[in-house]
């Protein structure tokens, strides 16, 4: 039975929400639990697909967990194997993250490469360099890659500011004896999240957030006693944003929680644009539009602080409700506009060309059946559904429960009729791993 959202639109959502713990923390700090063995605290962490998938790579290295609420406690001082079963890496793409943090354990790490997905090729080829840069060994037998040997450290230039390859290669070089800098890292706030679980853990790394980042490697003087660690999550930022392009596109009025403005302001700032009220107070927003939404003119995704990629979907659901022309130019991605035929299906004016979508402004979108294809694709899709006339039903859902908490409880928390309907379908195949 595969799941649907079933959505009638037009309602203006209203309310407040607390945005949860970030998915793509979450994902890299469950990783790094492995680096040290010890019982960790984690809390603020989102039940969904991804963190679950990766909970089950962690039972399989030799950890246990559990969860009480909203925090996972994982006790990984069983880690044994240093093996990513094939089976386990090829539902998501940031299983590659144990790479890292099983040469920082255990000396040694095997995984499978990560396949290509619903929005892009997915090469890991900068983290592949930066660990041979790093002085580790690396071997491969077809889709499998060892990684074992020396960790020497020194200084490392990474070809492109990967996200991924950053996390990844911040916990592999706490393997080394000695101290690692790493250049031209992604400055993303998740980063700086995991500098904090890491410093938290006991190791020492400094400079997330900019792009130069410092690990004292702590190879030989590491202390092997087990710890006990807490640590709360960052709020996720493309939660936060997602929920408010529900909000402005259905003309609402909402209050979020939990959330800082510094950690989105290129959002905000395109938000400003199209005319939205933004007021802030500490870790509250409160957003909503008194006239109509306006274009925001050129939208470009770039490495953070710009405006993120994996926002990318959802504001061009929301441009379609904003009158004059919007560019969006999609810099990360090579494909990443799965979403576009299906606003079109329901009325959205988008022409696309390579990188670059033109969308028109219509006066509304007329609800139909439609399918994710992937995670925020399929989260544009709702925000589309929740703003047209309509019922609009949103197939394959399993690709935003990756994402998204209990996406259709929060929705309808804020008035939205969203529902979750069963249906007898097969589980396309999806290629290769999850799309962020
Ligand atoms: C992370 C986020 C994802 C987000 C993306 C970009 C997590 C779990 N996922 O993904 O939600 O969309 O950042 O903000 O944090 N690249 C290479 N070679 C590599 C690595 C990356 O060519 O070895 C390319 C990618 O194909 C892509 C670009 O670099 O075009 C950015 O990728 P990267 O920053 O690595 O994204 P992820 O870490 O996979």
């Amino acid at each position: 039975m595969l799941e649907n959202y079933c959505i009638e639109g037009g309602v203006p959502l209203r309310g407040e929400y607390r945005v949860r713990g970030a998915k793509n923390s979450a994902l890299p700090v469950l990783a790094a639990t492995v680096c040290r063995g010890g019982v960790y605290e984690i809390y603020d962490c989102p039940r969904i697909g991804d963190v679950f998938s990766m909970e089950e790579i962690l039972i399989s290295l030799g950890a246990k967990t559990r969860w009480e609420e909203d925090c996972i406690i994982v006790d990984s001082r069983g880690v044994s194997k240093s093996q990513v079963p094939e089976s386990l890496m090829s539902e998501m793409r940031s299983s590659v993250f144990l790479m890292g943090s099983l040469l920082a354990r255990c000396g040694e790490a095997s995984i499978y490469r990560p396949g290509g997905c619903n929005i892009g090729k997915r090469p890991i080829d900068i983290h592949i360099d930066g660990l041979t840069q790093l002085g580790f060994e690396i071997e491969r037998e077809e889709e499998k890659i060892w990684c074992k040997g020396l960790c020497r450290g020194g200084k490392i230039t990474l070809a492109y500011p990967s996200v991924g390859a950053t996390e990844n290669l911040m916990m592999a070089a706490l393997a080394g004896d000695g101290d690692t800098i790493i250049e031209n890292c992604a400055t993303e706030p998740e980063i700086c999240d995991l500098q904090g679980f890491l410093r938290s853990a006991g190791f020492q790394v400094f400079g997330a957030g900019s792009d130069t980042v410092f690990i004292k490697g702590a190879g030989k003087k590491r202390d092997r006693n087990s710890i006990e660690s807490m640590y709360f999550l960052l709020e996720d930022r493309i939660e936060a944003a997602t929920y408010m392009m529900a909000v402005l596109a259905t003309g609402g009025r909402a209050v979020f929680r939990n959330i800082r403005p510094e950690i989105m302001k290129e959002v905000l700032r395109c938000f400003e644009r199209m005319g939205a009220t933004i007021r802030n107070f500490e870790n509250t927003i409160e957003i909503y539009t008194a006239a109509g939404l306006k274009s925001p003119g050129i939208i470009v995704t770039q490495p953070y602080p710009g405006f993120p990629t994996d926002c990318q979907p959802q504001m061009m659901s929301l441009c379609c409700f904003a009158k004059g022309l919007t560019t969006i130019r999609e810099e990360i991605f090579e494909s990443r506009f799965s979403h576009k035929n299906h606003l079109i299906k329901m009325g959205a004016d988008i022409e696309s060309c390579g990188k670059n979508a033109i969308i028109k402004g219509v006066k509304s979108l007329k609800g139909c059946r439609t399918q994710a294809q992937d995670l925020r694709g399929g989260a544009a899709l709702v925000i589309a559904g929740l703003a047209a006339e309509g019922q609009t039903t949103v197939e394959n859902i399993y690709h935003i429960q990756r994402g998204y908490e209990d996406l259709e409880k929060g929705l309808r928390s804020l008035g939205g009729f969203i529902e979750t309907t069963k249906e007898e379908r097969k589980k396309e195949k999806v290629q290769g791993q999850s799309a962020d």
